[in-house]
């Protein structure tokens, strides 16, 4: 079983402040750091470091190459990885003395995907295999239709979510990974709790699986259930915590282990995560996340 990620991938530049910087305010940092990041490209870290075969479906610019050489460290397979003349997407990310953070994004690459690009990596693979997708690139729909026709097995992480996602046929979707913003967005503000009914009642064949930030995260399927709080750790950087998430939710399914047990190891890992600066940089690697799980404490 392989998993293809169509990935962005961004230059993450993080500025270190004292607080998000309010609308008419200036602001000054003291500190800046280059980090690899972007979505797609925390999720393949994630992923690989959590023991699974991926390949990035991903366009960097030659600015962008220190990005390749992270996921090649990941161990991710770079078959499919693109490099053009044009600029790599790159994100400004605050982040305030809380660990908290604010992100804008520029495109660039991330928006350079073409419909014969998509259906060249698709045909190498089959029902069975995996799709994971996120929001930070163009052609979102048209990806999630054609890894339909071929039987693979699909999850949408519609993260940043915009209107673009109510394109997407969600029937098409086998597991759906989120955030309580984005599925409150997504149903027009339901809460967390009649949001998973409603998803239940609509598509009865899909997982989702909802994030609820300081109150853990819920699994739904069908008629089942399953909550996990969260870790007591110092964090000193959200940025790339739903990230790592995904990739070690993911990954625990996809090695069978039973739901209680996936969230559980997802949570720690974006536990971990978060104690650390930078997106990529701060995924732990699958061993790791289980010797902590001795020492980790529900808050
Ligand atoms: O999810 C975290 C990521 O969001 C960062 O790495 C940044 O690049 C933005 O895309």
């Amino acid at each position: 079983m392989k998993t293809v990620n169509f990935a962005s991938c961004n230059i993450d530049y993080v500025y270190s402040l004292d607080h998000i910087v309010r609308p008419g305010e200036t602001e000054g940092s003291e500190k800046l750091e280059l980090f690899p990041g972007g979505k797609g490209l925390n999720q393949t870290v994630a992923l690989s470091r959590a023991g699974m075969e991926v390949y990035p479906a991903a366009i960097i610019g030659e600015d962008g190459l220190f990005l390749k050489d992270e996921l090649l460290n990941a161990g991710a397979k770079l078959d499919y990885l693109k490099v053009t003349k044009d600029k790599t997407g790159h994100a400004i990310i605050q982040v305030d003395k809380k660990g908290e953070n604010s992100i804008f994004l520029f495109h660039g690459t991330n928006y350079a995907f073409t419909k014969d690009y998509i259906d060249g990596v698709l045909s190498h693979f089959e029902k069975g295999d995996i799709l994971l997708i996120q929001n930070e690139i163009n052609l979102v729909p048209y990806i999630i239709e054609k890894a339909f026709d071929k039987g693979l097995f699909t999850v949408l992480n519609p993260s940043p979510f915009d209107e673009s996602i109510k394109e997407i046929d969600l029937n098409k979707v086998s597991c759906l990974i989120l955030n309580k913003t984005e599925a409150s967005d997504l149903s027009g503000g339901l809460s967390p709790e009649d949001f998973l009914n409603e998803m239940k009642v609509k598509y009865p064949e899909m997982i989702v699986m909802l994030t609820l930030g300081s109150k853990g995260c819920i699994y739904s399927y069908k008629n089942q259930r399953h909550s996990h709080g969260i870790f007591d750790v110092t964090p000193v950087d959200t940025t790339a915590a739903g990230d790592t998430f995904t990739g070690f939710f993911l990954s625990g399914i996809s090695k069978g282990l039973i739901p209680e047990e996936a969230i559980k190891i997802a949570s720690a890992a974006s536990s971990l995560a978060i104690t650390k600066m930078g997106a990529a940089p701060s995924i732990p690697t699958w061993d790791e996340v289980i010797s902590a799980l001795d020492t980790l404490k529900l808050l």
